[in-house]
Formats: C-alpha cells, sequence, structure tokens
C-alpha cells in the first residue's frame, strides 16, 4: 500500500532539516519496501515569493489529500512588511484551519543524555517525559472579530476574540483523556477562569467530560499562569497537559527550553478520525520556527524535525516500531556525544545539520537491520 507524504519544507531552517527528514524516507523505502510517495510544495514566504501567498490553492489541495504532510518552519525577517493577510505564518494557520486539525500533541521528553543541556537544574528535568495537548483551530487565533479599526481622535484599536463552543472543549480534552490512559493516565487542565469567560467554560466542559466517560484518569485544574510557574518549578508532576491554542502555543516553548533546546520538540497535528475509513488528517512540524538568526549556515538541530516524522509513523501509519527504533537512534546519538551548537556540551562532538542527520540515519539504519 502506499503511502503518501506532502512535504512542506518552508523558510530558514525548515529545509534544512526536511532535508535530513528526506534521507530517512528514502532509506525505508529502499531497504525497508515501505513505499512512502513524496510529493513537495511551497508554503509561507517562499510561496508568497512565488505565487504571492502564504500557500497555494494548488498545495493547499495536495495537502488535503496526502495520508500526511511534513511542515519544516516558515517566517523570518525577509517578509516583515508582507500584508498580513499573506504573511508567511498565514499559510500554517490555513492549513491547521481547512484540515481541522483541533489536536496538537506536543510531547517534551528529556533524553538523558540531554539533562545538563536544560537552562533547569538536571535533577529537575531528569527522565521529563510530558506531553502538552493544545487546542489549534480554535480560541483567540481565529475568532471573530480580528481587526484593526482607525478610531479618528490619532488612536487605532485592535481587537482579538477568544472564543470557544462546547464541541470544540469536549473534543481535545477527550484527546488528552485517552492519550494520558496510555501514559501514566493524569491530566492537567489550564486556563484563566479567574478572568476569562472561555476559562469557565473551558473548566466545566473539561470536568464534565471527565465525569461522563474518563472518570478513571485523574483530572487536576491549574489557572495557565501558576501552569507556567510550576512547569519550570517541577516539571516532573505533569503527564498530560490540556490547554487552549494561545496558552498552548506558550507553554509548549517553555517545555521545549525543559528538553534541552527548542530544536528538540516534534509536534503532531491531527484531526477528527474519518467516520467511513477511521483515518485522521494530520500535519507533523517541529515546534521551532524558522530560526532566521542561523538560517543557511548548516547547524541547526534537525532533530524536532526527524521527531516529527518519526510521531507521522506513529499516528498516520501504525508503523510503531519504525517509531520506536527512530526514537531510539536519536536516544542513542545523542548517547554517543553527537550534538548540534544548540545542545552542545563539554566532552561532546560537535557536528552540523547534515552530519546529526546522517548519524541518526545510521544508527536507524543499524537498529533495523
Ligand atoms: P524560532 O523558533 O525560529 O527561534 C527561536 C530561537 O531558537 C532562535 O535563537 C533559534 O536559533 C533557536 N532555534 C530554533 N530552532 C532551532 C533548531 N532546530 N536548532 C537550533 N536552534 C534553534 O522562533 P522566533 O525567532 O521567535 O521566530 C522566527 C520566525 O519563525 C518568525 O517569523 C516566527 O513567526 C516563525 N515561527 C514559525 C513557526 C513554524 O513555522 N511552525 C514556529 C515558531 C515561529
Ligand atoms: C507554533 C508557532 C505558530 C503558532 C505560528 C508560527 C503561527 O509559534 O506552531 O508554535 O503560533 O501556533
Ligand atoms: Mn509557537
Amino acid at each position: 500500500m502506499t503511502k503518501s507524504l506532502f512535504l512542506l519544507p518552508g523558510d530558514g531552517i525548515g529545509p534544512e532539516a526536511m532535508a535530513e527528514v528526506r534521507k530517512i524516507i528514502a532509506h525505508m523505502n529502499s531497504a525497508m519496501d515501505a513505499g512512502f510517495v513524496t510529493d513537495e510544495g511551497l508554503v509561507g514566504g517562499c510561496a508568497y515569493d512565488a505565487h504571492g501567498a502564504a500557500i497555494s490553492e494548488a498545495d493547499m489541495a495536495k495537502a488535503k489529500a496526502a495520508d500526511a504532510v511534513l511542515f519544516g518552519a516558515v517566517g523570518g525577517p525577509k517578509w516583515d512588511e508582507v500584508p498580513y493577510d499573506v504573511r508567511p505564518e498565514a499559510g500554517l494557520l490555513r492549513l491547521r484551519k481547512d484540515l481541522e486539525l483541533f489536536a496538537n500533541l506536543r510531547p517534551a521528553i528529556c533524553y538523558p543524555a540531554l539533562a545538563s543541556a536544560s537552562s533547569l537544574k538536571p535533577e529537575l528535568v531528569e527522565g521529563l517525559d510530558i506531553l502538552i495537548v493544545r487546542e489549534l483551530t480554535g480560541g483567540v487565533y481565529f475568532g471573530e472579530p480580528k481587526t484593526i479599526t482607525d478610531l479618528g481622535n490619532g488612536q487605532k484599536r485592535a481587537i482579538d476574540t477568544q472564543v470557544y463552543d462546547t464541541y470544540e472543549i469536549e473534543r481535545i480534552s477527550a484527546v488528552a483523556f485517552e492519550l494520558a490512559r496510555t501514559r501514566s493516565n493524569r491530566v492537567c487542565s489550564m486556563e484563566k477562569r479567574n478572568v476569562m469567560k472561555s476559562g469557565v467554560l473551558w473548566n466545566q466542559v473539561v470536568t464534565e467530560t471527565h465525569k461522563r466517560t474518563y472518570s478513571d484518569v485523574k483530572l487536576e485544574h491549574m489557572l495557565a499562569d501558576a501552569g507556567g510557574m510550576q512547569l519550570v518549578r517541577a516539571p516532573k508532576q505533569f503527564d498530560v497537559i490540556v490547554t487552549d491554542n494561545l496558552f498552548g502555543d506558550m507553554l509548549s516553548d517553555v517545555a521545549a527550553m525543559l528538553t534541552g533546546s527548542l530544536g528538540m520538540l516534534p509536534s503532531a497535528s491531527l484531526g477528527a478520525p474519518d467516520a467511513m475509513t477511521g483515518k485522521r488528517k494530520a500535519l507533523y512540524e517541529p515546534v521551532h520556527g524558522s530560526a532566521p538568526d542561523i538560517a543557511g549556515q548548516g547547524v541547526a538541530n534537525p532533530i524536532a524535525m526527524i521527531a516529527s516524522f518519526a510521531m507521522c509513523l506513529r499516528y498516520s501509519f501504525n508503523m510503531v516500531a519504525e517509531a520506536d527504533r527512530l526514537e531510539k537512534a536519536i536516544a542513542n546519538v545523542l548517547e554517543a556525544g553527537i550534538r548540534t551548537g544548540d545542545i552542545m556540551a563539554e566532552g561532546c562532538r560537535q557536528v552540523g545539520t547534515a552530519e546529526m542527520g546522517d548519524a541518526i540515519l545510521r544508527e536507524f539504519a543499524s537498529l533495523s537491520a
């Protein structure tokens, strides 16, 4: 059976990291007869330069038709002045919205070899394994109105609107509870019910969903600001965190640094299973951005992108053994002291993007042999 992958490398370090995943796909096709069929498109600033839009209609159609989308990163100073609607980030937001990828899974795992690369004390992060489940198609990212109005008195007014309906909170909390059952069976829901109406509803709906279907899972509620504090105070207290689009964006960058670098954190963005086929639309992307400060130098850490592909193997193709092996290959390479600059430590060997990708591929191939 062929497995279609649509690759959107994007801008900055996106293409550099994607090149390393392309090598793994080619290896899996030739050595394991994996049957991946790939196609590629443009997203972000490069799509704007080519078509005047952050993603073309043709590429949107290909993304919708593919079994899975692999996404690099978008954005950069070159496009700072382009109109808001066609800015690079709009391409990613449109993919999420139009493919209805409401569930964003952002695991933050601290590989043992990297405990000292974290900005926190090693004992606080050693063995860390948390999963942030971020709502991805609602909230203040998409709520209307979203405007800047000239008030005519030399003042302007900017409005973003936080909106959540019951069904949106129900379905994301169900994803979090289901995933918790496969882990340590604990969910912490984060919102700001003390200030925001959407926080009040979020809290109610998560509580009801828990009571109705998932009472075997341990549920805790935390105000999102306190949650951020707890994430850096004692991160290992968490198993699954479920939260809204904006809080999830910020908390996952915080969680990334616990693991040593933003260059380590993968993510999966999943839709609802199709009623007929059970298949989910899915997009896999590193949590980091296009890193304009290091783009073009061949020094970016490709692990977040490679680990995103491991999530793709697991969630889109049920290739669990291969996903486990790819993650093990990453751990082994780190254990062997091979490091990109962002996670470099004393006594380790510093390598560039391609060398890191090659080392992981070699290890993956030998684990698979
Ligand atoms: P960023 O994630 O691009 O970079 C933040 C810092 O982390 C930089 O110092 C960068 O060098 C470092 N970093 C990130 N990924 C790394 C990697 N793989 N290896 C080594 N170091 C890495 O965030 P930013 O600078 O705030 O944003 C830059 C641009 O990227 C903006 O245009 C932003 O909108 C965009 N962005 C895109 C995505 C995405 O495409 N999913 C995500 C976040 C930000
Ligand atoms: C992320 C990014 C995106 C977001 C941007 C690039 C639209 O920061 O995926 O974390 O804010 O969701
Ligand atoms: Mn972000």
